[in-house]
């Protein structure tokens, strides 16, 4: 790392209270560049100044752009499809055995917030009545878990639900959706950062963690995927995204439940 890059890294670190250092230097190179070339900056020296100078508001906008937020409801759909007609059905009949009704999950990297609705929507319409369900939704993007809490949407992010889905669980408002607000009661938001803090919770029966990973080294991951392991309960499910794949030696830790999914629970 050369000295003015590092200089940039340590500085927005310490100003955002997010620790860059973790993120592949090839990867913060290209997202920074992206930010040099938006603001018509020369190099890292001059955008180090120029954040000096600027405040806030640009340190923001480099972290939401090193953070990336892309997400939709139900993406990938298939995924989705696969908790409710297995997982699900094979959590609640686990949980009958032993006459609990309680079914804990965690959206960890939940950006906006569309992927733990998503849940709440799913786990809704596979079990119907008489079940607990409480999720954890977490993400390092206090802007992002804001517009969550808000959960006010534009008709493109709901383009893979359908239309009996949206009636029941959004109200119509101006140009877009509101999530209804008995749906929000499932859902605790919470800033959090995988990759420095400890798990949010213990005993939990699915996480997701879907195209968080992508971006942190493979020190980072290994921390992260032990840390999903250590919070789930044995048989818990863990998420990831379509395109990942999990660190090396947790092959004792994790089968593979669904490759196409990259579905995977807790060997006990
Ligand atoms: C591409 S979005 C994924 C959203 C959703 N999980 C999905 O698959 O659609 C990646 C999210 O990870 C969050 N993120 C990045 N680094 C993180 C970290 N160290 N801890 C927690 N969240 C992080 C970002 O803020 C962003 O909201």
């Amino acid at each position: 790392m050369d000295l003015a890059f590092k200089s940039l890294v340590d500085y927005v670190s310490r100003e955002s209270g997010i620790d860059l250092h973790q993120y592949r230097e090839s990867y913060l190179r290209r997202r920074i560049d992206l930010r040099l070339k938006m603001l018509g900056l020369n190099d890292y020296g001059e955008y180090l100044r120029f954040l000096k100078s600027n405040g806030n508001e640009e340190i923001q906008k480099l972290v939401s752009t090193i953070t990336i937020n892309v997400t939709e409801f139900m993406r990938d759909k298939t995924p989705f499809e696969f908790l409710m007609k297995t997982v699900l059905p094979e959590i609640a009949s686990r949980k009958r055995r032993v006459n609990s009704n309680v079914i804990r999950f965690w959206s960890a990297g939940c950006s906006c917030g569309e992927e733990p609705y998503t849940i709440a929507i799913c786990a809704l319409e596979a079990l119907g009545e008489g079940w607990l369900i409480s999720i954890y939704a977490t993400d390092i993007d206090d802007t992002c878990l804001e517009m969550a809490r808000e959960g006010f949407y534009k008709p493109i992010q709901l383009k893979n639900l359908d239309r009996s889905l949206i009636n029941k669980y959004f109200e119509k408002e101006g140009d877009g959706y509101r999530v209804k607000s008995f749906l929000k009661k499932y859902i605790r938001f919470k800033k959090h950062d995988l990759t420095t803090e400890r798990p949010v919770s213990k005993y939990l029966d699915v996480v997701f963690c879907r195209n968080v990973m992508i971006y942190f080294s493979e020190q980072q991951k290994t921390k992260v995927v032990n840390d999903f392991y250590n919070a789930l309960v044995g048989g818990g499910y863990l998420v990831i995204g379509k395109s990942e794949t999990l660190p090396a030696g947790f092959k004792d830790k994790f089968e593979c439940v669904s490759l196409r999914e990259k579905i995977y629970r807790k060997i006990k």
